[in-house]
């Protein structure tokens, strides 16, 4: 018997619970029926015809079969009020189906044990809880319909154990996490299985190859998951397939060309990340669509409407304020104040209680940064304490309907190496105040590359402080929340360095306020400076795996002391210097001599280990790119030897209290 080549399908065989019922409607009565119920308090109606007071043939949504396997026709009068077939053990049940029935419990691991059950139908119910491993067993099952539930966990590899006789499978609008297991053995071909829907739950990992032996496969249906990764060529040359839909996921990368000349048109693709390219979606490699004039006039318009906005905003309102919301949990306090004349409302986030409509908008600011879509101001407030302001230009961000969320989102980013928004302005004209705290101290850009001391300040013991801690306050971005928050803008002149060089990123997650000319324009504007992961060319929008790539980048610009961009910015290609040195075999030569002062070797002090991390960041495939977390853990892994001299003697106080 094939079979028992499979090690788990034993399992599963000597895992089956001695058989223990009369009769399956014994079986359905004492295990089925309550577990579908759930703990309802209301009796399901349909379940509880299922009764030894109601005879067989009326108990809902069910099918049987007699003992020649012959379905048994309730048509005539005598058997469907016959009440002894209720404990018939030759009748076997060979169907359920109870769709939109208001289930609320979940399936046992005791529906494996009809040997007859050909279909279970229970789509748009409210079954929650995991797919019994146990349906793998059951001898007979071929078509499968739980879609529409609240099912949760990982699909059981049993599932492919039935390979030979499914017809359909459909699982659509669930819970169901992980990745799609492979069968047991590497060339199941399932030849009967039409219909695989797994659509709309949240599945990862890369495309499920094994999938493409199903010969047999009509309709697959994969979309609104999680999954990544390319679209193999072999799914291309499935010659049954008629229905596709992968939409909704993170496949990326050029879709086999045989889907140039296929059935399935660009719904079939759409919804991925802008990486996914190749007929019947857009041309692979075509660039953003915006002309550079036309990107030239956006950025014209948006600094001359930016300044003019600017002198009104600061110091010019006055107003009465009124407290209108106040909320109050364990992670953020948030009070929200409107001035009585509906002039503009101020949001407060934790850590910025003491701020006022008032005190913002009276602050005299002084202009520290312009850009396209705003200006930052260092702003006194009345009580001599300083605060940053970015004000984002009437017109450049979100609706606030849209913006508040996002914003909201990012106030409850707070790390250390992240530098704090306390509160959020909104303007009846849209525009838009965040306000941050003030620190006072250097970029890294200044220190790097502008200041004749700063790099000599800047020594590898402090090098690694500063990568690690941006690594740490990036990934913190990235995991420490529900939603993840991409920064979309990590470089030298966004991360402030204090005078412990404890670095802090700032400006994380401007880009997603921004609406998309802006963003785009962002993102393109920024290319030049040389941290625009490379598929930034094809999409627009930022995600962690291109902060990861800007990192590494950061990281090679401490470690080589050099500007990163293009030459004409006076900046350089640094992954690219770092591979010609690696051939030339002068490796050594690419550090920043600053950053050899004092090691001994630098294999042993973390020196080489951060250079191949750097390019590992920088890898042009963002899928090969590591995740900042594991980021953070090389970094921690590979320290500098001696940190003695990571503090200046005046340091040493509250730099002991700093955790590194
Ligand atoms: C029963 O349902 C209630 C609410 O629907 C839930 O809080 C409770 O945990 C459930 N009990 C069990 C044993 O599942
Ligand atoms: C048995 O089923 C009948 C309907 O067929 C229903 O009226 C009755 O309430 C049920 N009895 C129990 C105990 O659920
Ligand atoms: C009721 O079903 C039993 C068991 O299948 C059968 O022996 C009996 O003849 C049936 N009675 C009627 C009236 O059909
Ligand atoms: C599935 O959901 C239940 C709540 O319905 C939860 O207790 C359980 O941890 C979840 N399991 C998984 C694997 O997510
Ligand atoms: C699986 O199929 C491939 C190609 O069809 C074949 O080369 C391989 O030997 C098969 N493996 C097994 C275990 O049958
Ligand atoms: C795709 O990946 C990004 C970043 O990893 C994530 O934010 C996004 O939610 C993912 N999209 C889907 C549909 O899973
Ligand atoms: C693909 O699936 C998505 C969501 O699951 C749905 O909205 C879309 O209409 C489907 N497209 C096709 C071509 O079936």
């Amino acid at each position: 018997m094939q079979v028992l080549r499979y090690p788990l399908l034993v399992l599963l065989l000597l895992s089956l619970p001695l058989l223990s019922f009369s009769s399956d409607s014994d079986l359905l009565l004492k295990k089925i029926k309550p577990a579908l119920q759930g703990n309802a308090t209301i009796a399901n109606a349909q379940l509880s015809t299922w009764n030894l007071s109601t005879p067989l043939c009326q108990w809902r949504g069910l099918q049987w079969a007699t003992a020649t396997g012959a379905p048994l026709s309730c048509d005539s009068a005598s058997t469907r009020s016959n009440l002894s077939l209720n404990s018939d053990t030759s009748l076997q049940l060979t169907s359920i189906q109870l769709p939109a029935s208001g289930l609320q419990g979940y399936i046992p691991s005791d529906i494996g044990d009809f040997s007859s059950l050909q279909s279970i139908y229970l789509a748009v119910n409210s079954l929650h809880g995991s797919i019994p491993l146990e349906l793998g067993n059951s001898p007979s099952l071929s078509e499968i319909d739980l879609g529409s539930n609240s099912f949760n966990g990982s699909l059981p590899p049993s599932i492919w154990n039935l390979c030979n006789q499914l017809v359909s499978v459909r699982f659509h609008g669930n819970r169901l996490s992980g990745s799609l297991p492979d069968p047991a053995g590497p060339n199941h071909t399932c030849d009967s299985l039409k219909v695989l829907d797994f659509g709309e739950n949240k599945l990862e990992g890369g495309f499920p190859l094994f999938i493409t032996k199903f010969t047999g496969l009509q309709e697959l249906d994969l979309s609104a998951n999680r999954f990544t990764g390319s679209v193999p060529e072999a799914l291309a040359e499935m010659k049954s397939l008629q229905k596709l839909n992968l939409s909704s996921n993170n496949f990326t990368g050029k879709l086999p060309a045989e889907f140039a000349n296929s059935k399935f048109g660009a719904d079939s693709f759409e919804g991925n990340t802008p990486s996914l390219c190749g007929a019947p979606l857009k041309k692979c490699g075509s660039g953003s669509g915006l002309s550079p004039g036309l990107i030239a006039g956006i950025v014209i318009g948006l600094m001359a409407g930016g300044v003019v906005l600017a002198s009104v905003s600061i110091t010019l309102f006055q107003r009465r304020k009124k407290i209108k919301n106040k909320r109050i949990d364990e992670e953020e306090i948030e009070l929200e104040e409107g001035d009585q004349n509906g002039e503009g409302k101020l949001i407060v986030f934790q850590g910025g209680e003491h701020l006022t409509l008032e005190e913002v908008l009276n602050a005299t600011g002084q202009v520290m940064e312009k850009s396209s879509y705003g200006t930052v101001y260092k702003a006194k407030l009345s009580d001599g304490g300083n605060i940053a302001l970015r004000l984002l230009r009437e017109g450049s961000s979100k609706e606030p309907e849209e913006c508040t969320p996002l914003v909201r989102e990012l106030a409850r980013a707070r790390h250390e190496n992240l530098v704090p928004l306390r509160a959020f302005y909104q303007g009846k004209r849209g525009e838009k105040l965040l306000v941050y705290d003030y620190f006072p101290h250097k970029s890294l850009f200044d220190i790097l590359h502008e200041s004749t001391t700063g790099r000599s300040l800047l020594n590898w013991p402090r090098r690694h402080k500063i990568a690690l801690g941006v690594a740490r306050g990036l990934s913190h971005l990235h995991t420490g929340h529900d939603t993840p928050i991409t920064h979309g803008d990590v470089r030298s002149k966004n991360v402030l360095i204090d005078e412990l060089f404890i670095p802090r990123l700032a400006d994380y997650g401007i880009g997603q306020l921004m609406v998309s000319a802006v963003a785009d324009e962002l993102v393109s504007a920024s290319r030049a400076d040389g941290y625009k992961a490379p598929e930034l060319n094809k999409m627009k929008r930022s995600n962690p795996r291109t902060d990861v790539y800007s990192f590494g980048i950061l990281l090679l610009e401490l470690l080589m002391g050099k500007k990163p961009g293009e030459g004409k910015s006076g900046g350089f290609d640094l992954p690219a210097l770092v591979k010609v040195a690696v051939l030339e075999e002068t490796t050594i030569e690419i550090f920043d001599p600053e950053v050899l002062k004092g090691i001994r070797s630098p294999t042993e002090d973390g020196l080489v280990q951060a250079l191949k991390l750097g390019m590992g960041c920088c890898a042009p495939v963002a899928t090969v790119r590591p995740d900042m977390a594991e980021v953070v853990r090389q970094l921690e892994e590979n320290r500098p030897r001696n940190r003695s001299n990571l503090y200046s003697p005046a340091d040493i106080r509250s730099g002991a209290a700093t955790p590194y």
